[in-house]
């Protein structure tokens, strides 16, 4: 519901929550209070900019409480530094589900996970029992086994070949033993929809950890549940939604007592920029580039 309240006792006039709106929906009214313009309505992302800004707390916006918000508080630097250096992919998981109370901080933490224009049309798939993960597991398996035993390769049979005989010999290569795992879908008409559900796994990667918890971004699930289409009903997928990527999740079997020591990547440090002349050829092979996958 797209609505803003103000309370005039309280609101100083200031304007932020007009100068901080993405969409222009906001301007102030005769008496120099925030409304919404002409269209304002229409074009707001409902996210809620103008309510978490306002200095007094005086905008309520779709009928939420300001008072109700949590106040801003950020943990220190190094902490975070410390969460990212120290995160890994679990490949080995404990043989133990996680609580319902844990699956319910992490749901908890999805409302402020950010979409492209705010649309927050993402979709989550938990596998929250080990035992429906054995199913998935065993069929994922099965099915892999056959497009790769198929003369006419499958790209997905072709893709997995090379590990045909760990397949045979009932290796879990794709799930690893994980006992629970989160697939994250997209409405194919989200404007950002390849990319909303990445960013909602690197929030969820990142705080499951902080829990404890072990986690595995997996792209060969990802790759399966492209090419499978029979386990969209299954992942409760809904109808105009397409699964985007896969995260595995569960107790950690392994401790890592030290991190890594990465590579780094190129860095382009740019403080100044002049323009630079193109052939119609550089520009047409950047602009293919640009759109490939
Ligand atoms: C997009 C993406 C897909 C991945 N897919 C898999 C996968 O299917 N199976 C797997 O075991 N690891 C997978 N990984 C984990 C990477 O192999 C891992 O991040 C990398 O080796 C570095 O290890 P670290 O995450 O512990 O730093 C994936 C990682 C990313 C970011």
């Amino acid at each position: 519901m797209k609505t803003i309240e103000i309370n005039k006792e309280k609101c100083i006039q200031c304007g932020m929550c007009i100068k901080d709106c993405l969409t222009c929906s906001l301007e102030f009214d005769n008496e120099k209070y925030p409304k919404f313009a002409a269209g304002g309505e229409e074009r707001c992302f409902a996210c809620q900019h103008c309510m978490a800004i306002c200095p007094t707390g005086a905008l309520s916006f779709g009928g939420k409480n300001p008072k109700d918000a949590d106040k801003v508080k950020f943990p220190k630097p190094d902490d975070v530094l410390s969460l990212i250096k120290s995160r890994r992919s679990i490949r080995q998981y404990k043989d133990e589900e996680i609580s319902p109370e844990v699956f319910d901080k992490l749901k908890n933490m999805f409302p402020y996970i950010p979409t492209g224009c705010n649309t927050n049309t993402l979709h989550f798939s938990i596998i929250e029992s080990k035992s429906a993960m054995d199913i998935i597991r065993e069929k994922v398996r099965k099915n892999l086994l056959k497009l790769i035993s198929n003369k006419l390769f499958s790209p997905l049979g072709k893709k997995f070949e090379h590990y045909k005989t760990h397949f045979e010999n009932g290796e879990d290569l794709i799930f690893r033993g994980a006992p629970h795992m989160i697939i994250v879908s997209s409405s194919i008409h989200a404007p950002c929809a390849n990319v909303d559900p990445i960013i909602a796994l690197s929030y969820i990667e990142l705080y499951a950890q902080s829990l404890g918890l072990g986690t595995c971004w997996c792209g060969f699930a990802q790759a399966c549940f492209k090419f499978m289409p029979e386990f969209a009903p299954m992942l409760d997928i809904p109808d105009g939604y397409k699964p985007v990527y896969v995260m595995l999740l569960g107790f950690p079997d392994v401790k890592y007592p030290r991190t890594t020591i990465p590579e780094s990547f190129p860095v382009s440090e740019i403080r100044e920029v002049e323009e630079i002349n193109q052939t119609i050829s550089q520009k047409a092979r950047r602009l293919l580039l640009n759109f490939i996958r």
